[in-house]
């Protein structure tokens, strides 16, 4: 193989596997999102007096969520914690799994 078809073969093994990170398949996603059902409720449903993650818009769960994992807005109890737990990328992708879930 010459150095140029091998260069090349590496720029697409990492261009895909970028593509991967940015766009994790919907069960990959919903696993995620399964760890917030303890206590969110399942997919999101809320048992008052908790507010439900369903069906909020996913630019606020995002911006709550970045807030807590940077200490912007103290929680209460444990989001500080979780929120840490998870790259941007996980982040965004949760807020999209329960922004498209119905209340
Ligand atoms: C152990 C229980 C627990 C788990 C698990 C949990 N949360 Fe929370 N969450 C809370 C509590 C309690 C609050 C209220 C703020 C606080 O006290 O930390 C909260 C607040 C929030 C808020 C802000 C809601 C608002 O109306 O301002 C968002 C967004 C959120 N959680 C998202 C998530 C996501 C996404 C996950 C899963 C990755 C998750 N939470 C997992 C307990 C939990």
């Amino acid at each position: 193989m010459k150095i140029q078809q091998a260069v090349t073969a590496v720029l697409m093994l990492a261009a895909s596997a970028l593509a991967c990170a940015q766009t994790p398949d919907a069960l990959q996603v919903r696993s995620w999102a399964a760890a917030c059902a303890n206590c969110h409720g399942t997919h999101g449903q809320a048992l008052a007096p908790m507010q439900p993650l369903a069906g909020s818009p996913k630019e606020v769960i995002v911006q709550r969520m970045m807030d807590f994992k940077s200490g912007k807005v103290p929680s209460a109890t444990i989001m500080h914690q979780l929120a840490k737990g998870y790259s941007d990328e996980q982040i965004v992708a949760i807020a999209a799994y329960f922004a498209a879930q119905k209340r």
